[in-house]
């Protein structure tokens, strides 16, 4: 599997607090059947004033500590950020950081408050600057929760949807799950990351959300959700999406019909 969303780096936001948690955060991924992961901390959040550089900087350091360890995974660089008002001057300036340092694909997590046209605004504009936003764990918003129809708009208008491991299994409270669960659902989850803080909660751990998408999807689902567009997207290139309707053909699947007896 490839986590395209992690906050491994230690002592500069809430993830990670030294780096001795960061290697058992990285022990535990590698357990878990994770190869690669994103270290993607928090940006423009306003409450940890994080650079790009910094990030790069300890991003070596991290791969030099694993390195020592012969702990085998692989880190790539990133940031989880978040939507501000000048979201864009950073990005257009240089300043944020996009996956892997691609230049395709940018994590943006809105505000709890969602407004729902602003997003659409912000997304576009984001599009236009030639990065494509995954949109960090919908299934947490409750503007979301109460209407999945915009995540559906947002899947529909070519942005990435990435559901947080932890919100499919029902670790982060039945809302969170149920929500996850209709997204799958409606065939817009894109990709499934760990969003991993720390060893104890949130850990960087997919495979019980990737058994549970093989079972209610297919292996075939879950082999896409867990490790091609996550590939696609730290290697920077094309992933392709089915448009959501595509995935609800009018003769519903099996998985479709066992989603709806399970949780709708
Ligand atoms: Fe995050």
């Amino acid at each position: 599997m490839i986590d395209i969303h992690s906050h491994i780096l230690p002592k500069i936001d809430d993830g990670a607090e030294t780096w001795e948690m960061s290697l058992a955060m990285a022990r535990i991924a590698v357990e878990d059947g994770i190869k690669t992961m994103a270290a993607t901390p928090h940006m423009l959040n306003g409450v940890y004033n994080v650079s790009r550089d910094q990030i790069l900087t300890q991003v070596e350091e991290l791969r030099r500590r694993l390195k020592e360890e012969n702990i085998d995974l692989e880190i790539v660089a990133g940031a989880d950020t978040h939507v501000t008002q000048d979201f864009m001057t950073h990005l257009n300036d240089g300043t944020l950081l996009t996956i892997n340092d691609a230049g395709k694909y940018i994590l943006v997590e809105f505000p709890q408050s969602i407004l729902e046209q602003a997003t659409y605004d912000m997304l576009f504009e984001i599009q236009l600057a030639g990065v494509i936003p995954v949109i960090t764990h919908p299934e947490r918003y409750f503007d979301i929760q109460r209407n999945y129809r915009i995540a559906y708009k947002w899947a529909e208008s070519g942005n990435i949807i990435q559901v947080t491991a932890a919100s499919l299994v029902g670790e982060l409270g039945e809302a969170a799950q149920t929500s996850a669960m209709r997204l799958l659902k409606e065939g817009i989850v894109h990709v499934v990351a760990s969003d991993a803080h720390s060893t104890e909660w949130r850990r960087p751990v997919m495979s019980s959300a990737r058994r549970l998408v093989a079972d209610v999807l297919s292996e075939d689902h879950a082999e896409l959700i867990f490790l091609e567009r996550p590939r696609c997207i730290v290697a920077g290139d094309y992933v392709e999406v089915p448009s959501p309707e595509d995935v609800k053909p009018s003769g519903k699947p099996s998985w479709y019909r066992k989603l709806q007896e399970r949780w709708f």
